[in-house]
């Protein structure tokens, strides 16, 4: 019915256009009007409504599955054909504590039942509070005092550009190589991992600088390049973009990742990190550090940026902060915050108090469940796991943090013929052909970055078995794939 109906509005709306542009067309399903109007979705059957979805949801998705996810369990999803996955990918880094975890999801059933929508522009809601009250003993510095929530990850960079544009009252934002903030406009514009997310869009938000990340890759230089040698780079490098492209004066903020997402899983050397805060000191700079992936336990800390001790000036999380409800976090110091005009943030939905209610769920599940002490566990294990594949020479480097962990292979076309880490002798297109294969065994594994890179992010409390499980998929899969060539 529902289907129907609004393929007859859509016809209608272009009859009255003339016809002309939207000529009325009867619709063209597969499935006949008839199956969709008269059966529930639930009825229909999984193909056809794989299919349906192929036809209706847009194009610009990309998906690893052509597959309804029916239900999530801890460190499973099921499947509308039946297979129960195994989920390395906890739906990009958000379901840190399991699909479902029944305290999160219970918390939030409560709040359905008592106040869905407290919008944060007519009052405050206790869950909002409360989830302040939980927040900010974790905070990785206590001057971080000020707390925004919104929806998204994207919206929260968005409101840390507005807010450091407006309290510095200078216009440029310096963001690094290989950087994933978002596909929003101010936050596309901060993102140079892949050309795929802006490619058409332009133009984007202008005052954005790239300087660039210390990622070997970056410099073509090999793996095994001491942290050292990639800072001190990197630190000229940026040092050279305030004086050749963007004056001090003209700078409001760095934005980084302190471990890349989306640009490899990298994580920054502490010692890069401080020569940032060193640098925003001295030029009165604001550093946001987005922990939108990287946060809440990921990384074997609360946050990533605790293992260099730096302090962010403005920190924007999402992702794990509420377990797969949508909330995300603008955090700052008052002193900052306080130059706002009431008015000047806001948004319908932000601060959610069902999505608020689960994040305070969530907060205490970290502490009761012992969460970090369990990525640290697992984390051992998994390098464990992987480190015997490093005299595979189709195995070019391994890292991470915690329960945040990258294999990267070799390639014999990355990332042009000039790269000197080209191995011709290296399969194609590793990193895709293996998280296939995965998949194919019954585990969903994510590739990341424009180079070879596939990444480990499975739920922060992964048991023992389920995480061996895990690696020896992906063992039997590199294998396989590597012998194939
Ligand atoms: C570091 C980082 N920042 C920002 C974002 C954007 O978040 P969202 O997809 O919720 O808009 C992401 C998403 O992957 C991310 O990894």
């Amino acid at each position: 019915m529902f289907v129907r109906a609004r393929s007859s509005a859509l016809v209608s709306r272009a009859g009255l256009k003339g016809g002309s542009v939207f000529p009325p067309r009867t619709p063209r399903f597969s499935l006949s009007a008839r199956t969709l109007s008269t059966t529930s979705p639930r009825s229909q059957t999984h193909a056809s409504l794989v299919e349906f979805g192929q036809r209706h949801v847009t194009k610009g998705i990309g998906r690893q599955v052509e597959a309804i996810i029916e239900k999530g369990e801890g460190s499973y999803l099921t499947l509308g054909d039946g297979r129960k996955m195994l989920d390395f990918t906890c739906g990009i880094a958000v379901t840190n504590l399991g699909h479902c975890h029944p305290k999160v999801s219970a918390a939030a059933a409560e709040q359905c039942m008592k106040l869905v929508h407290g919008q944060c522009s007519i009052g405050f809601h206790g869950p909002y509070l409360e989830l302040i009250q939980r927040l900010l003993p974790m905070m990785p510095h206590p001057s971080l005092d000020s707390f925004y929530f919104w929806n998204s990850g994207s919206e929260a960079i968005e409101g840390a550009i507005k807010m450091a544009r407006s309290v510095s009252g200078r216009q440029n934002i310096i963001t690094l190589q290989g950087a994933y903030h978002g596909r929003t406009y101010g936050a596309l514009a901060l993102t140079k991992s892949k050309t795929v997310y802006a490619e058409g869009f332009h133009p984007l938000m202008p005052g954005v600088f790239t300087a660039p990340f210390p990622y070997w890759h970056h410099f073509s230089l090999p793996p095994t390049t001491p942290a050292s040698e990639l800072t001190s780079l990197c630190l000229n490098q940026l040092e050279l973009l305030l004086q050749q492209q963007s004056a001090p004066k003209d700078t409001a903020a760095i934005i980084l990742e302190p471990v890349i997402g989306e640009g490899g899983y990298v994580p920054a050397p502490p010692e890069y990190l401080k020569g940032l805060r060193e640098i925003c000191d001295r030029e009165g700079i604001l550093l946001i550090v987005d922990e939108v992936q990287s946060g809440f336990l990921r990384t074997g800390k609360n946050f990533a940026i605790e293992y260099s001790g730096v302090r962010p000036d403005i920190m924007t999380v999402a992702k794990g902060l509420a377990n797969g409800f949508p909330l995300s976090g603008i955090i700052t110091r008052r002193e900052i915050s306080d130059g706002l005009r009431p008015g000047s943030m806001g948004g319908t939905y932000a601060g959610n108090a069902v999505a608020c209610a689960a994040a305070v769920a969530t907060a205490d599940a970290f502490k009761n469940e012992n969460i970090l002490e369990n990525v640290n566990a697992r984390s051992k294990e998994l390098f464990g796991y992987l480190e015997p594949l490093r005299s595979n020479p189709a195995i070019l480097d391994i890292r991470g943090l915690g329960l945040m962990v990258a294999v990267e292979f070799a390639s014999p076309t990355r990332t042009s013929v000039h790269d000197p880490l080209r191995n011709p002798h290296a399969p194609a297109k590793l990193a895709s052909r293996v998280a296939k294969r995965c998949q194919e065994k019954g585990m969903f594994l994510l590739t990341t970055s424009a180079y070879e890179v596939v990444r480990f992010m499975p739920a922060l409390n992964v048991s023992k078995e389920d995480l061996k499980k895990g690696c020896d998929i992906f063992v039997e899969a590199v294998d396989e794939i590597v012998r194939e060539g």
